[in-house]
């Protein structure tokens, strides 16, 4: 999943302007960068965007310019592999986001033809193809040729205007003065217009400073929509913080705030809406990745405590173990709205004649516009690759969701309680100067604190590069506790009532863990105290003092946070 811009406009601007606005994509990978312009120069290197531009000259002009961020996927992290790629003359210039799946096919033909490919990745071959043809016939060619995902962007030196393809991976055209910006997400534009329009499956465009032309695969004319958008277009800065990921930790109970009321005035008939449709389902299935998973898991845990059964699968093995049908309801959850796995299982989904919810933070996102109906957990652009602020809100719109359904939660309070969490964040940092060095953590839960055991060890693993596993409490002793030995650090979180865990975590002291309790029943040995409430305050409450956990070890080991090495924000591949 890489991030793609380009511009093309009346009068010249300076590539320093492109520049600005691919980083503001950089969260979508940062392996390598670079730029072509419409005077034929093409620079990039490996290496994050910020170092980039100290060594280029961000003074120089272009009318028309495309620019890349890349997170690697064919061919290594190299200078030859960054975008963007050329054809032997170097007239024409693409950058690319997804994967050419009959990549070998087409290279072995292009070859054939007696060009010279240079680089180890698919996306060259798309500047081979074009070479010397008649780009708009091309395009056409293109479609019925090569299989695959794809976002590309392709212009010629000496050329005027931009041509866009699309195909599954995320592409929208910013509409502004006397300029035309092409970029992955809203985020690469939104700083400049409020117009966008979304490209759709099986598209192209050829981009003018103040024009555009849509076709179809076949290259019949299409009729688009420009569309107003809502979306913050201050620049997103640290402030006083020192990475993104404290910044979105602390901003938790603000945005929450914000979701609650949204719920409750302009998304109240969407969330009425998606409960009636739970309420008419004769299947639920949510699907996620990631921490968006973790999430789903604490929905199918409230809808069985409101007396709905509900099911999660993890996206990329959806459609192995997904029955589906047309009275089945698919609730997909992503922050982005542009994981692969989650859209490959959604249109799947729909051709079995399922209805699609999404609960979603980038607005117009291509899981909003694939969903028959799709609510926003306004948390914000969240910059850190980490999700902190938006996994939260993931939780508290299906916790009001099914507050709606029976399930009651007192959402003042819950605030109010996420805000005083932080009063523990220094007893938080002498812990993380003691398990800075450690090379397994194990964290256990049982019901609603099993997916908060998975999300605060996937966030060791992410974030402070610890081997970690978040289990079930109650699995641990068929297996995994042959591990545990003098000193391995077990995180216990303890809900009230919940007697069992309690067992389970004598189990693993009496093989001599160290273990670390989050509780919210009294108990002699509590590290941290949580405020009583229901299952869902107990899971986002543990889970803010896991996140601030995991980043003081991560702050205490020096590593990068808000870039972790392999990782991107947003997984447009399968
Ligand atoms: C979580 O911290 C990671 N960034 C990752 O697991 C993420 O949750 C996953 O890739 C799903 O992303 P999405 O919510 O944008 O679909």
């Amino acid at each position: 999943m890489c991030g793609i811009v380009g511009i093309v406009s009346e009068k010249p601007f300076e590539v320093g302007e492109l520049i600005k606005a691919l980083k503001r994509l950089e969260y979508r990978g940062y392996d390598s960068v670079g730029f072509a312009t419409d005077k034929g120069v093409v620079e990039k290197d490996v290496g994050e965007i910020k170092d980039f531009m100290t060594r280029v000259d961000l003074k120089q002009t272009a009318k028309v310019a495309i620019s890349h961020t890349r997170w690697a996927t064919h061919g290594g992290v190299t200078k030859t592999n960054a975008h963007p790629h050329t054809d032997c003359s170097g007239d024409i210039m693409i950058v690319h986001n997804g994967i050419i799946e009959n990549f070998i096919e087409l290279k072995n033909e292009l070859k054939k033809e007696g060009h010279k490919i240079i680089s180890d990745t698919d996306s060259e071959l798309i500047a081979h193809f074009f070479e010397g043809k008649d780009i708009k016939k091309a395009c056409v060619d293109f479609f019925k040729k090569v299989r695959g995902t794809f976002a590309v962007l392709i212009i010629k030196k000496g050329g005027e205007e931009i041509y866009a393809l699309k195909k599954d991976s995320p592409l929208a055209l910013g509409i502004a003065d006397g300029m035309n910006i092409i970029g992955s997400d809203i985020y690469a534009f939104s700083d400049k217009t409020n117009k966008a329009i979304f490209f759709d499956d099986n598209e192209f465009a050829i981009i003018g400073p103040r024009s555009y032309e849509f076709f179809d695969k076949e290259g019949n004319p299409i009729e688009k929509h420009v569309q107003e958008f809502e979306w913050s277009s201050r620049e997103e800065e640290k402030k006083k913080y020192k990475h993104f990921m404290i910044k979105e930790i602390k901003e938790q109970p603000i945005v929450a705030e914000r979701l609650i009321r949204s719920l409750e005035t302009e998304q109240k008939e969407k969330i009425l809406e998606l409960k009636n449709m739970i309420e008419n389902a004769k299947r639920i299935i949510f699907v996620a990745a990631g921490t968006s998973y973790h999430a789903s898991l604490l929905g199918t845990y409230f809808l069985h405590e409101s007396g709905v059964e509900a099911h999660a699968l993890i996206a990329s093995e959806f459609n192995s173990f997904a029955t589906v049908d047309d009275e089945t309801l698919i609730i997909a959850i992503s922050q982005s709205g542009e994981t692969m796995d989650v859209i490959k299982s959604i249109k799947f989904a729909r051709e079995s004649g399922a209805k699609i919810a999404s609960i979603v933070n980038v607005p117009y996102s291509s899981i909003q516009r694939l969903s028959d109906i799709s609510l926003n957990i306004l948390a914000g652009q969240e910059i850190c690759v980490a999700s902190t602020k938006t996994f939260t809100n993931q939780v508290i719109l299906l916790l009001y969701l099914c507050s709606l359904l029976g399930y009651k939660t007192n959402f003042r309070e819950l605030v109010r309680n996420m805000q005083n969490i932080f009063e523990q964040e220094e007893k938080i940092k002498e812990l993380a100067k003691e398990l800075k060095d450690k090379k397994d953590i194990y964290v256990i839960g049982r019901a609603m604190a099993y997916p908060v055991a998975r999300e605060i060890a996937l966030k060791l693993k992410e974030i402070s590069y610890i081997h970690a596993e978040g289990m079930m409490g109650g699995e641990l002793k068929h297996g995994t506790i042959a591990l545990i030995e003098d000193g391995v650090p077990v995180i216990s979180l303890i809900p009230e009532g919940d007697e069992d865990i309690i067992s389970n975590t004598k189990e693993v002291e009496a093989r001599g863990a160290r273990t670390i309790i989050i509780s919210s029943q009294p108990m002699k040995k509590t590290d941290f105290a949580i405020p009583s409430g229901n299952g869902g305050t107990f899971a986002i409450l543990s889970n803010m003092i896991g996140q601030m956990l995991t980043y003081y070890i991560a702050l205490e080991k020096g590593l990068p946070i808000d870039k972790p090495r392999n990782l991107a924000k947003s997984v447009t591949v399968k």
